[in-house]
C-alpha cells in the first residue's frame, strides 16, 4: 500500500469536480441554500465536500469503496490489524470498545481518573467496574498512569475481569510501562482498551513513548484531531486482531454512530493519516523542539516548573511526551485557572486546560517560534507580577480519596432519587457525574459514595472559577443521590 494516496480525499474532489445536480441531502445543496455570511467565510469549496453516504461515496457503516480503503491504509499507518474511522470523537471509540467487551455484570478493570465516556458505556452495559488507584503526583496536583504491580494486584484478585482499560498516555502525556502492562493482562486472557485520545503521534516517533498497537494492545480509540492534524472529532478506533472480534467492534461502532456522517471529518482523517506516515517524524521533531526549548526556558523563570522527566521515578511514570507543557504556578500563589485568565485577558493567548495547581499547554507542529516566544514572554511577565507579591496565599489542593462504589453506577443512575445540598450529602450514594471539564474526569459518578474530601475539592475548583459539570443543578449547590438508603 502507498501511505501517500488519500483515496477518500480523492473520490470527494473528484465528486465534487463534476457537479452533480443533488436531490439529496444536505439541503444546502453546495452552501446555496445557506446564510450567506456564514458561507462566504467558511467558502464553498469547504462546502462542497459537505456530502452523505451516496454510492459513489461509500458509506462509513458498511464500507465497500474509499473509505475501506481509507481505513486500510489507516490501519497499516498505526500498525493495526484493523482500523476504524469515528466522526463523533474518541469518546464514541471508547463507548464502542468497552460495550463490545463487556455486558451485564461483567467485570472491567479502571482507572478511576478515566474519562467520562468510559463511565457513561459502563453505565450503558451494566458491566461491573473495579477501580484501579493511579499514581497520585501530589507536588502537581494531578494523577499518572498505572504501575505494573497495580494491574497485576488486580488481575490476581479479579482473573475473571472481562477488559482492562488503560488510558496511554494521559491528557499530561505520561505513558505507564504499556508493554509490561499488556503481558500481565495477556497471561490472564484479559483484553486491553487504550484510551489513546492524548497519544495519536506516539507511534510516529522514536523519542516518544510506544502507542498502544506498538505495545500489544488489542484496542485503541485515538483522537487524529487532537494531536494528529484532522479536523475536531474525528478519530480512530485501532484493532488487533485475536482476543478482539473486528466485526463485532464495527457493529457496536455503528450502533453508537450517527447514519449522517461528515465527510469533511472523513476526508480530514484520510490526509492526516497520510501526513502522520509520510512526513510525521520531522514534524513531531518540530514539535518535540519547540516544547523542550520552552521547558527550559520556563523552567528558568523564579516561581514556575514544568512537569519533566524528573517525575518518571515508578512504573506508572514510565515515559513522557515533552510536547504536553504543563506548567505548575502554584508557587506564585495563584491557581491554574488565574493563570489561564490572565493569559487570555492580556496577552490573547489560549491554553489547553488549567486546574488549581498548573496550566496545560500542547505544543504541536503547528506551532511556530513566535507563538512559544509570546507564551515564553507572557508567563515570565505573570511570574515576575507575583512572586514576590506581599500577602501571597498558598494554593493547597487537598485531592480526594478514590469513593467508596456502594451500587453498580447504571443501578444508581436509573434509581429513584432525591435532591439534596451538596454540602448535606455526606454519605449518600451519587446519582449523577460531577466532573471538571476538560479533563472531564468525573470526581464523583453514580454508585459512588459521597464523603467531605469530595465536596471539598468540588467547592475549591467552583471557588476558583473552574467548569465544574455535570449534574441537573448547573451551579452545583444541588445534586442528584438515591432514595430511600439506610
Ligand atoms: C483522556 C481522554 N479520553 C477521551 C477523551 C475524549 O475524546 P474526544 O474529545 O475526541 O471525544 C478525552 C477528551 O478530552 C480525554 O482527555
Amino acid at each position: 500500500m502507498n501511505q501517500n494516496e488519500t483515496p477518500l480525499f480523492d473520490t470527494l474532489l473528484h465528486h465534487a469536480t463534476r457537479k452533480p445536480i443533488q436531490f439529496h441531502i444536505p439541503g444546502h445543496k453546495h452552501g446555496r441554500g445557506m446564510d450567506s455570511r456564514f458561507r462566504s467565510f467558511v467558502g464553498d469549496q469547504a462546502l462542497s465536500l459537505d456530502l452523505i453516504n451516496i454510492a459513489p461515496l461509500d458509506d462509513l457503516h458498511h464500507p465497500t469503496g474509499a473509505i475501506k480503503r481509507a481505513q486500510e491504509l489507516a490501519a497499516q499507518a498505526f500498525g493495526a490489524d484493523y482500523t476504524y474511522f469515528s466522526v463523533q470523537g474518541t469518546s464514541t471509540a471508547i463507548m464502542a470498545m468497552v460495550l463490545s467487551t463487556v455486558g451485564p455484570g461483567d467485570k472491567i478493570l479502571v482507572p478511576r481518573n478515566v474519562h467520562k465516556s468510559v463511565l457513561t458505556a459502563i453505565i450503558l452495559a451494566d458491566a461491573q467496574p473495579i477501580f484501579l488507584l493511579p499514581e497520585v503526583d501530589a507536588r502537581f496536583g494531578i494523577s499518572h498512569g498505572l504501575s505494573v504491580e497495580v494491574v497485576t494486584d488486580a488481575l490476581v484478585a479479579h482473573p475473571d475481569a472481562r477488559a482492562l482499560v488503560v488510558i496511554n498516555p494521559t491528557y499530561f502525556g505520561i505513558s505507564a510501562n504499556l508493554e509490561r502492562i499488556v503481558d500481565v493482562a495477556h497471561s490472564y486472557g484479559v483484553p486491553v482498551l487504550v484510551d489513546e485520545a492524548h497519544g495519536v503521534h506516539t507511534g510516529f516517533h522514536s523519542a516518544l513513548p510506544l502507542s498502544a498497537m506498538q505495545a500489544g494492545a488489542d484496542m485503541a480509540a485515538t483522537s487524529v484531531h487532537k494531536l494528529g492534524g484532522s479536523m475536531t472529532g474525528s478519530s480512530v478506533l485501532n484493532i488487533r486482531e485475536g482476543m478482539i472480534d473486528p466485526r463485532h467492534v464495527q457493529v457496536v461502532m455503528s450502533m453508537l454512530t450517527t447514519t449522517s456522517t461528515s465527510y469533511l471529518l472523513l476526508a480530514s482523517l484520510d490526509v492526516a493519516r497520510k501526513e502522520l506516515a509520510a512526513h510525521g517524524h520531522e514534524r513531531i521533531s518540530k514539535a518535540i523542539d519547540l516544547a523542550l526549548q520552552a521547558r527550559h526556558r520556563l523552567n528558568e523563570v523564579p516561581g514556575l516548573v514544568c512537569l519533566d522527566e524528573s517525575c518518571l521515578n515508578s512504573s506508572a511514570t514510565f515515559a513522557l511526551d515533552p510536547t504536553k507543557l504543563t506548567i505548575s504556578v502554584k508557587d506564585l500563589g495563584v491557581t491554574g485557572y488565574d493563570v489561564e485568565r490572565m493569559l487570555r485577558e492580556n496577552y490573547n493567548i489560549e491554553v489547553e486546560l488549567s486546574d488549581l495547581y498548573n496550566v496545560l499547554c500542547i505544543i504541536s507542529w503547528g506551532d511556530e517560534q513566535a507563538d512559544i516566544d509570546a507564551l515564553v514572554h507572557a508567563l515570565t511577565e505573570i511570574a515576575h507580577a507575583y512572586q514576590d507579591r506581599q500577602g501571597k496565599r498558598e494554593v493547597v489542593v487537598q485531592l480526594p480519596s478514590m469513593p467508596e462504589l456502594r451500587m453498580s453506577p447504571r443501578s444508581a443512575f436509573y434509581a429513584k432519587t432525591e435532591i439534596v445540598p451538596l454540602q448535606a450529602s455526606v454519605g449518600r450514594t451519587m446519582a449523577e457525574m460531577v466532573m471538571v471539564y476538560p479533563p472531564g474526569i468525573p470526581i464523583l459518578l453514580p454508585g459512588e459514595v459521597i464523603t467531605q474530601d469530595n465536596i471539598d475539592y468540588i467547592e475549591a475548583n467552583l471557588r476558583a472559577g473552574l467548569p465544574v459539570q455535570g449534574p441537573d443543578d448547573p451551579e452545583i449547590r444541588l445534586i442528584k443521590v438515591v432514595c430511600n438508603e439506610s
